[in-house]
């Protein structure tokens, strides 16, 4: 089996998708790294390890050493924490992208794994179903940071075969990690608010739709992607994805039928700006007829599965 090596293991995307790749690979080939130790000791069922990705010389040592084949680079600054530094934000998010991609190109790894968003879209983007290819201009650093990337990987894929691999990710949604930073994590948060009694104050206006998934499908579709024959991924910059589409005012309703006294009001901040520059819903047929992407769960569905499980995980 394959070495796989999975850089900010303990995030958001990344503690679920270390667990499917240590169902795939086995523990003893799935090594997980984060920046921080204390959130590396949930993830003990596969190899761990605390690294800082900015640390070139200890990456390069832990990928020759382990003899790591694949990397799954998810390590990144989101898109609200990234307008507090943007500087930061464009430094971590593109510096460790080259390095891991000029890492592969040197090292002649199998298989880079990188994560795009909807955030690479803008103002200027078509905002209903938006297609792969349209104009971006991105507003936030972050959404820079994501075309930017997207332009590199494509590069070198075609100038070097590096065999790198991106989804842009609608904001993502589980339970088992808390909100970390996203425009669209009011939609993780609120289930929190939820179980805990408590009301929930919304940081964009009820009426704010975005492109939006459930972690399941998010991990289904990465491990498509990833495990497609090289021939199918034809879209070497990254791949549109979606599966669903709501606003905080319907994923409200959506749990108060199972919580009838929960709560809303809605308060915008500096958050309503980046939602409003991001697409309403995504036209992702290019993936689906590529390599056959189909999403399972809809706004209901994740609600039910989410309140089912919230309530008794330990974090
Ligand atoms: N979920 C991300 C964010 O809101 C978008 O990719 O920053």
């Amino acid at each position: 089996m394959e070495r796989v090596l999975i850089i900010g293991a303990a995030g958001q995307l990344g503690s679920e998708l270390t667990q499917a790749l240590a169902n795939i690979y086995g523990g003893d080939n799935t090594i997980a790294t984060d920046i921080n130790p204390q959130s590396l000791e949930k993830l003990d069922f596969c190899k761990t390890s605390v690294l800082d990705v900015m640390d070139k010389n200890a990456v390069r040592k832990l990928v020759k050493e382990e003899n790591v084949k694949q990397i799954y680079h998810l390590a990144a600054v989101l898109s609200a924490t990234g307008e507090k530094n943007p500087l930061f934000a464009w430094h971590l998010n593109m510096e460790s992208l080259l390095f891991i991609l000029e890492l592969a190109k040197e090292e002649k790894l199998d298989k880079i794994y990188w994560p795009s968003s909807i955030a690479v879209f803008g103002p200027n983007t078509p905002k209903v179903n938006t297609p792969q290819y349209c104009v971006k201009e991105p507003n936030t650093v972050y959404g820079i940071s994501k075309q930017a990337g997207e332009r590199w990987c494509e590069y070198y894929f075609q100038k070097f075969g590096v065999d790198v691999r991106s989804l842009r990710y609608p904001g993502l949604i589980g339970y088992k990690s808390l909100p970390g930073g996203g425009t669209t994590d009011y939609a993780v948060d609120i289930y929190h608010k939820a179980i805990a009694g408590e009301h929930f104050v919304s940081f964009l206006s009820e009426d704010t739709y975005l492109p939006m998934m459930y972690m399941p499908d998010a991990i289904k579709a990465t491990l498509d992607l990833m495990h497609a024959p090289k021939e199918k991924v034809l879209i070497r910059s990254s791949y549109n994805l979606s599966a669903m589409t709501f606003s905080p005012k319907e994923i409200f309703e959506s749990i108060k039928t199972h919580y009838p006294d929960f709560t809303i009001s809605y308060q915008p901040d500096f958050r309503q700006a980046i939602a409003d520059s991001w697409p309403d819903s995504i036209d992702d047929s290019k993936a689906r007829e590529h390599w056959g992407w189909k999403h399972a769960y809809d706004l209901e569905k994740m609600t039910g599965d989410i309140l089912k499980h919230l309530p008794s995980y330990s974090f």
